[in-house]
């Protein structure tokens, strides 16, 4: 079965193609760049630049697949959550693409595709159907999340943030201290410079009741502006900052995600989300992993952030079991 993913819940307009389960192409165009001056995603510029590149994403995805629009069987597209300029762009054009091709639509949750994005084109697919039950996280720009994953449509949420996103809490504290948008990458960088001690300790919201799933990271970002409003503001305390931030953020991932587990009575942990780029964030979760015996699944670095071959695999996935 070959399937057409679409993904424009947001600022990536991407398309893939994906048979059976493999990735025979995965194109993302991001409009990142045009929002790096406001220090966020615009969502009017985000919805123009889906207009304007949804169709050469899509011819760029079918080259490089070698296949053509009538070898279609499936399209499947991100239908929630999102901006809804952006989310309207690909819903329409994936309707437009179903009805050319004489083809049945299938529409993605973009939560659900990011859970099930650490099995995409790998061996562990193959494991993917007695991998259920299993706990899902998604750790992204949008979302913090942890979840119960029963099947490729039973999964319901146990802990969510209150506020900020921790994705949106590293480009905001990023903001703070003059660097570039998005925030995540540049502060992963500034933090590996740093060669000392977690002086700072940054606040670690919701630890206490050790039955809260939920996230907060609005406290630690204030507690950011705050110490750089009174530091000297060079650049060794940037990186002693973006070190102490990145430490609590992921200290308070991993400690939510073993309750998760604990709780759950579960050994099985899938993590997908632009975070998950995070080297950090990867080592510190295979490392508890490692130690508490917990099947843990991460998804390849081109699969973290948004992408089609997700919806594509979980669509492919749905419309199977529907
Ligand atoms: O999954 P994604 O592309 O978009 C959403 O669905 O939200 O995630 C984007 C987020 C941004 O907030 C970005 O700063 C963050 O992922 N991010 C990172 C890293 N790379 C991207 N955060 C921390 N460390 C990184 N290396
Ligand atoms: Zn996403």
């Amino acid at each position: 079965m070959l399937t057409l993913g679409i993904e424009t819940s947001c600022d990536e307009t991407a398309v893939s193609l994906v048979e059976d389960g493999r990735i025979l192409s995965s194109i993302i165009s991001s409009s990142v760049h045009l929002h790096a001056a406001y220090g966020g995603v615009v969502p009017e510029i985000a919805s123009r630049y889906h207009v304007e590149y949804i169709y050469p994403v899509l011819r760029k995805a079918l080259i490089d697949a070698d296949r053509v629009l009538k070898n279609i069987d499936l399209v499947a597209v991100t239908s929630n959550p999102g901006l809804p300029g952006s989310l309207i762009v690909g819903k329409a054009f994936a309707r437009a693409v179903s009805f050319a091709a004489g083809v049945p639509l299938v529409e993605v949750d973009h939560i659900h595709a990011h859970i099930f994005s650490s099995f995409i084109d790998r061996e562990e697919r193959a494991f993917l159907e007695v991998a259920f039950p299993f706990v899902g996280a998604v750790i992204s720009g949008g979302h913090t999340s942890i979840y119960i994953c029963k099947s490729f449509n039973d999964i319901s949420a146990i802990g969510r943030t209150r506020d900020d996103a921790a994705g949106e809490a590293f480009d905001k504290v990023a903001k703070i201290m003059g660097l570039d948008y998005p925030g995540g990458p540049i502060v992963e960088s500034k933090a590996s410079i740093y060669r000392g001690k977690d002086e700072i300790l940054f606040p670690r919201a919701l630890l206490k009741d050790r039955t809260d799933l939920d996230f907060s990271f609005s406290g630690i970002k204030t507690a950011v502006l705050y110490y750089w409003r009174d530091s000297d503001k060079g650049e060794a305390t940037i990186e002693k900052i973006c070190f102490s931030f990145q430490e609590a953020v992921i200290d308070v991932i991993i400690s939510k995600l073993k309750r998760a587990l604990e709780h759950t009575g579960l050994n099985k942990l899938a993590i997908g989300g632009g975070v998950v780029n995070n080297k950090e964030l990867r080592r510190k979760i295979t490392q508890f992993s490692n130690e508490q015996n917990v099947d843990l699944f991460l998804p390849k670095k081109e699969y973290c952030a948004d992408n089609a071959a997700m919806v594509a695999t979980l669509g492919e996935e749905l419309y199977k079991g529907s």
